[in-house]
């Protein structure tokens, strides 16, 4: 796959988007754009806006559309994500959203949106066990700690269980996916766009699966780049 992919990642929560964006984005050298990892990092930063976000995001409830679209509008504007490209993580969420995307990037703006398939009862042991580093987002499991007890392998940071990780917001965060998400599988397979990935197994196995998906799915579009309205 060739630098300047535009890509969205889209699965259920604990499907492994962020730790499979992670990596997209660095093979690719574009920026990792996750609408989960700004709201967290606004909300240490406890800017106004980020008290506002944490609200929603603890009790396992989407951040309105409205401040979420703008959040991402204003980070797509910059000159990495416009000249080299993105992997957009968790965004969107929503039809209104998905919409809103196409607006802002137009026609043929996107080259794939990756859906990581993973059954529910995988993906609630996957996210009991999740902890995330406090500085830099990565993600580890109970079953696969760190080296050094609970600090970050990248940075020395701690590495802590996140808010919404609780039993009762992730009960409604998977709620909410079946509602307003998961649709958007459809809306992207319209457009001929959607890759979906088996994301069980071994990670380095997904990821090879998800470079596999996208440029089959960007060759179909080469030629028949008519697809995308
Ligand atoms: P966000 O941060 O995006 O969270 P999420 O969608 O709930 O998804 P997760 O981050 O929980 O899961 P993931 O798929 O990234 O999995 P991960 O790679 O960590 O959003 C948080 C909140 O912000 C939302 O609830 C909402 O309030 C708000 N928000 C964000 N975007 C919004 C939007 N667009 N609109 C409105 N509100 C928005 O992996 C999970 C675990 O599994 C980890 O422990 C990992 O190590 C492990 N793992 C990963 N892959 C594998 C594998 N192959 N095998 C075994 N273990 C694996
Ligand atoms: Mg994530
Ligand atoms: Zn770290």
């Amino acid at each position: 796959m060739s630098s300047g992919v535009r890509l969205l990642v889209l699965g259920k929560q604990g499907a492994g988007k962020g730790t499979q964006a992670v990596r997209i984005a660095r093979h690719n050298g574009v920026p990792h754009i996750s609408t989960g990892d700004m709201f967290r990092a606004a909300a240490s930063a406890r800017t106004p806006f980020g008290l506002k976000a944490k609200e929603f995001m603890k009790r396992g409830e989407l951040v309105p559309d409205d401040i979420v679209i703008g959040v991402v509008a204003e980070r797509l504007a910059k000159d990495d994500a416009v000249n080299d490209g993105f992997v957009l993580d968790g965004f969107p969420r929503t039809r209104v959203q998905a919409e809103e995307l196409q607006r802002l990037l137009g026609p043929g703006g996107l080259d794939a949106a990756v859906d990581i398939d993973v059954p529910t009862e995988i993906v609630l042991h996957r996210i009991s066990g999740r902890r995330v580093c406090r500085t830099c987002g990565a993600t580890y499991h109970v079953d696969k700690p760190p080296k050094v007890d609970w600090l970050c392998d990248r940075d020395g940071g701690s590495v802590v269980q996140r808010d919404d990780d609780k039993p009762e917001a992730i009960e409604r965060r998977l709620e909410l996916y079946e509602q307003e998400t998961g649709p958007l599988l459809e809306f992207y397979e319209a457009l001929g766009l959607l890759v979906t990935v088996d994301g069980v197994g071994d990670l380095e196995d997904v990821f090879g699966r998800v470079l596999d998906g996208v440029e089959t799915v960007r060759q179909l579009r080469r030629s028949a780049p008519q697809a995308q309205r």
